[in-house]
């Protein structure tokens, strides 16, 4: 049986007066007002570890959102052989019935529980009403369905046979089991993480991020309902290496499925590394890590100079510069800059910003104190440094919330430190190049960062385009022209990157899902 074709679930406007508005607000008051206890989950059961956590707003940082329970190893022992223990059922379940569960559950998605999951997103991780939306909702029914899709058209992919001889590849799942570590960032991601490999018949343990546990909890609970057995999905909150060194020495570990930062990638793929005789195979590993991704102006942008500006905004600021694929270094000709300049100013001037549950904000804070921690180090470096001046913002208040002003910054010096390190925050750094230095400017792009994720090129010029294709052949794993470089939309741009940013098994396509599977070649002669 062909599942249903998907396609990409729209994304609702939350226009003043939309009953999706009234709903979400009357969520967001209702969820603001209690404080819930999250358990790790384990075969389906509700464990409550005693040691606890606070899940707090981070755009109002006094405000406790939740308690958390946290894992310690004896709970790591227990949900692997929670996972163990369904491993064989759910295995053997038919596809159908398996595609039948995680369709339900999108279909949940889409009506009861988006204004559930929307709002977790927006007071947990301070993400606006759209950027939750365009997340939460939309790209996590996307992954949901169209994972599915894939699913079905990887078992679709059969040898040749004859009349004599019937050869097939029986598409297993890994033996053992896969740890899914997700990010902050993203309520999709995490449920991409957990959700790809079960679609193809895993068991799974999965790692919220701890500041993300809110909405990950009622993502368990949507599951659930849709009809995913106990045991299948695993939860456990906590500190990274307590639940991470048991789960990547255990005999059983099938394949991780990351992301989050390159140094805890490299760390876990060290310790996988010294565990390698453990192991009863190979694991696998998929990981998507850090960025520092970037767009190149051609001067035959120059009557684009408005759409230009505006991706810079929205690519650099949108979730606060949090997205793996924001914009953080832009290379603008000389001739483009002054017209550029005035208009970011503009713009940037006119953000919004507070506290999400207020509609017209465009931002809100970022994720927690080592965040505005770490990016206002980079703008105090900012305001000291010769080679660097502030376009904009410049500014941060932690009174109520961590909030940090959208932040340009000129630097005289290609190879600043702001051009090169991955900051996660608003906080854009710009180099101006004289136009006849065009192909220098792009192989500077091309090695001064280790990173390569996304990267967008603006230009009209068809030559100079193609010249970048080829001189950034290898700085990006998705590549946007003439527009901003975040916002991958499942089914349509497979997303990821290579170098420091992964390993390039492009999420939201076939590519990720056949990670998950380790197919067995049966040969039959009549
Ligand atoms: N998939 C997300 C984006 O493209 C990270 O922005």
């Amino acid at each position: 049986p062909r599942v249903p074709a998907p396609r990409n679930e729209p994304i609702l406007p939350y226009a003043p007066g939309a009953p999706e508005r009234r709903e979400l607000q009357a969520t967001l008051k209702r969820m603001a007002g209690e404080q819930i206890d999250i358990p790790l989950l384990i075969g389906g059961k509700q464990v409550r570890s005693g040691k606890t956590d606070t899940v707090r707003m981070p755009h109002r940082h006094s405000h406790v959102l939740a308690t958390l329970h946290e894992a310690d190893a004896s709970h790591v022992e227990q949900a692997i052989q929670a996972a163990l223990a369904v491993k064989e059922d759910w295995a053997r379940m038919s596809f159908t019935s398996r595609a039948a569960i995680f369709l339900r559950a999108a279909e949940l998605l889409a009506t009861r529980y988006r204004p559930l999951i929307n709002a977790s997103t927006m007071l947990g991780q301070s993400k606006t009403a759209h950027q939750a939306e365009i997340d939460a909702a939309c790209e996590a029914i996307d992954f949901l369905r169209y994972n599915v899709h894939f699913a079905e058209q990887i078992l679709a992919i059969q040898p040749e046979s004859s009349p004599q001889t019937w050869n097939m590849l029986d598409y297993r799942p890994l033996d053992g089991f896969v740890f899914a570590v997700a990010p902050f960032n993203f309520t999709s991601i995490a449920m991409n993480l957990c959700t790809a490999p079960a679609i193809m018949g895993n068991v799974v343990l999965f790692k919220p991020s701890s500041t993300a546990a809110l909405s990950a909890w009622y993502f368990m609970e949507l599951l659930r309902e849709a009809g995913l057995p106990d045991g299948v999905i695993n939860m456990l909150n906590g500190d990274g290496p307590t639940v991470g060194n048991p789960t990547l020495a255990s005999p059983h570990l099938g394949g991780i499925h990351f992301t989050g930062s390159t140094p805890t990638f490299n760390s876990m793929w060290k310790t996988v590394g010294e565990n390698i005789g453990r192991y009863k195979q190979y694991p696998r590993l998929v990981g998507e890590t850090g960025g520092k991704d970037f767009i190149v102006a051609h001067a035959s942008a120059a009557d684009d100079v408005d759409a230009l500006a505006v991706a810079i905004v929205r690519g650099g600021f949108e979730y606060q510069g949090q997205k793996c694929s924001a914009a953080s270094r832009v290379y603008v000709p000389e001739s483009l800059w002054p017209k550029l300049k005035s208009r970011l100013q503009g713009l940037i001037g006119d953000i919004r910003m507070g506290d999400v549950t207020d509609f017209r904000n465009f931002m809100g804070a970022v994720i927690d104190e080592k965040s505005f921690k770490k990016v206002s180090s980079y703008i105090d470096l900012a305001k000291q440094d010769g080679e660097a001046s502030i376009v904009a913002g410049g500014e941060a208040d932690r009174k109520e919330g961590w909030f940090v002003k959208p932040t340009l910054v000129q630097l005289t010096n290609p190879r600043h430190r702001i051009l090169r390190e991955e900051i996660f925050a608003p906080l854009v750094g710009v180099y101006v190049y004289p136009d006849a230095k065009y192909v220098e400017t792009l192989r500077e792009v091309d090695q001064s960062a280790t990173y390569a994720l996304t990267g967008a090129i603006f230009g009209r010029d068809r030559k100079a385009i193609d010249t970048a294709m080829s001189e950034l052949r290898h700085a990006a794993g998705n590549i946007y022209i003439n527009d901003k470089p975040t916002g991958a939309v499942v089914g349509q741009q497979p997303f990821g990157g290579s170098r420091a940013s992964g390993t390039n098994d492009k999420a939201g396509s076939l590519l990720n899902l056949i990670r998950w599977t380790s197919p067995r070649t049966v040969k039959e002669n009549f």
